[in-house]
């Protein structure tokens, strides 16, 4: 069975932080989803939040065109009756972290922006907050016809046996209320604009249900009269001068979101949702949430390089939370005989340890060492950022773990038994560049 992405359906956290991402001016876009897909990773995922991730159509039929589900495309604007209408802003993907406190929301959403910022540049970013008991601003207790949470995978998820299978397509719209016209209406109007009683959300019967309210407009079928449903997860943003509604929903087919939105702008049959008259949107995107095992994230490929790290004496002494942190933040680097790793005198950009396979460093023109499996090198540069001590080049088919600079230093700071063990064989490496000492 495929994992769909759990943050999907994780309730109980009341901060929430939208963004949407555009993949930077010639940056190759598959390469550019690739280190997208890292944000799943513990070390922005982590940390007590939920983080959905989910990319474009363009996007997505870059990194997988073997799994593109059916219906995948942008958002179309939607031109509707009576000058109303939702336009289109569509980007490239998307990414929603939700948790418990505002500042640990905030610290991981800046966290999913570093990791990205080689190659995406953000877009649209959006606070949100739950409201009272999960009110819309407009005072009305929005989900409450929401699909229970054994039943939401049903409504959100591409189902089993399909291209994407497990995973869920995205609506994001940002609408603006006008609150100040909707409070005008007294209490009773303002049930009939939505089908529902203010206070405890009761629905209304079929005979005083107006054609035109909310809940009369989004109601759809299929062939067989089957209710057609979408799990929605919208919460409310706020500043005095401009607030509303963070619309997202997850639906197994994109077409139920276009025959919602055209029931409510009139294009279905003449009746706009009289919701129009007081909210209109302001974006409109689509984005296609792949399940986890699409992004790579099987649970195998952790445990296997926390089992790599485990036999390697530097991580010897690391507890199993260090090792899975070390193992979300490393590389497998495969490379034939005879590649060079590093370049004496040139920048350096990565730790290796050495897994299987043979490698010499060499200073000069000179052997240093030689190194096999447990073996590393490349910190020096790392510590002090200057270029690269040695040249090492494979003496065998070698397959290496990699730490990216940041990542290393992170590591450093986590634990300080590897911290010594590296300050130990820097110095050792550094004793060995200096003329001996005259002892006599
Ligand atoms: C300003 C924007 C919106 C607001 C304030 C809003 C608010 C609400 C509220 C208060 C309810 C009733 C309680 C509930 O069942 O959750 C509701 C129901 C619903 N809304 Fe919206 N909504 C908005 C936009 C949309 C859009 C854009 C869609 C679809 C594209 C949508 C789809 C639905 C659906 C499917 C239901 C459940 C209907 C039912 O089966 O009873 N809503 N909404």
């Amino acid at each position: 069975m495929r994992l769909p992405q759990f943050g999907i359906f994780a309730q109980g956290t009341v901060a929430h932080e939208f963004i949407e991402f555009d993949v930077r001016a010639g940056v190759d876009k598959a390469e550019a989803g690739r280190l997208i897909t890292q944000l799943e990773q513990p070390a922005v995922s982590a940390g007590g939040v939920n983080l959905v991730l989910a990319f474009g159509p363009d996007l997505w039929r870059r990194l997988a065109p073997d799994e593109l589900p059916a219906g995948l495309g942008p958002f179309r604007e939607v031109i509707g009756l009576g000058g109303k209408g939702a336009p289109s802003t569509q980007h490239d993907a998307f990414v929603w972290i939700s948790g418990s406190t505002r500042d640990i929301v905030f610290e991981q959403s800046r966290a999913a922006v570093k990791a990205v910022a080689d190659v995406a540049v953000v877009a649209t970013e959006q606070a949100c907050f739950v409201h009272r008991d999960s009110r819309d601003l407009l005072g009305f207790i929005d989900g409450t016809k929401n699909p229970p949470v054994l039943e939401a995978p049903l409504a959100a998820l591409v189902p089993a046996g399909e291209p994407g299978a497990g995973g869920s397509h995205v609506l994001v719209m940002r609408w603006i209320h006008d609150l100040a016209l909707f409070e005008t209406l007294p209490v009773s109007e303002q049930e009939r604009v939505f089908g529902r009683t203010k206070s405890d959300s009761v629905e209304f019967s079929d005979e005083e249900k107006p054609a035109t309210a909310h809940i009369a407009r989004v109601e759809i079928e299929d062939e067989h009269g089957e209710e057609l449903q979408i799990y929605r997860r919208s919460v409310p943003y706020m500043r005095l001068a401009e607030h509303g509604l963070y619309f997202v929903a997850f639906a197994a087919e994109p077409i139920r979101f276009e025959r919602m939105l055209q029931r409510m702008f009139g294009l279905a049959d003449g009746q706009r949702d009289r919701l129009t008259d007081f909210s209109r949107p302001v974006s409109g995107a689509l984005y296609f949430a792949p399940p986890l095992t699409l992004l790579g994230l099987k649970e195998e490929t952790l445990h296997e390089r926390e089992e790599v790290l485990r036999g390697i004496p530097l991580f010897a002494t690391c507890s199993a939370h260090d090792l899975t942190s070390i193992a979300s933040r490393v590389q497998t680097r495969e490379y034939p005989a005879g590649a060079t790793l590093c370049t004496q005198g040139q920048p350096g950009d990565g730790f290796f340890v050495i897994v299987d396979g043979r490698a010499e460093a060499r200073r000069d023109g000179s052997v240093l060492r030689s190194m096999g499996p447990g073996d590393f090198f490349g910190e020096i540069a790392l510590i002090d950022e200057g270029p690269r001590t040695a040249t090492v080049t494979s003496s065998t088919p070698l397959r290496c773990l990699m730490i990216g600079s940041s990542e290393f230093r992170d590591v450093l700071g986590q634990n300080a038994d590897i911290a010594v063990r590296i300050l130990d064989a820097v110095t050792r490496r550094l004793r060995g560049m200096l003329p001996p000492i005259d002892q006599g």
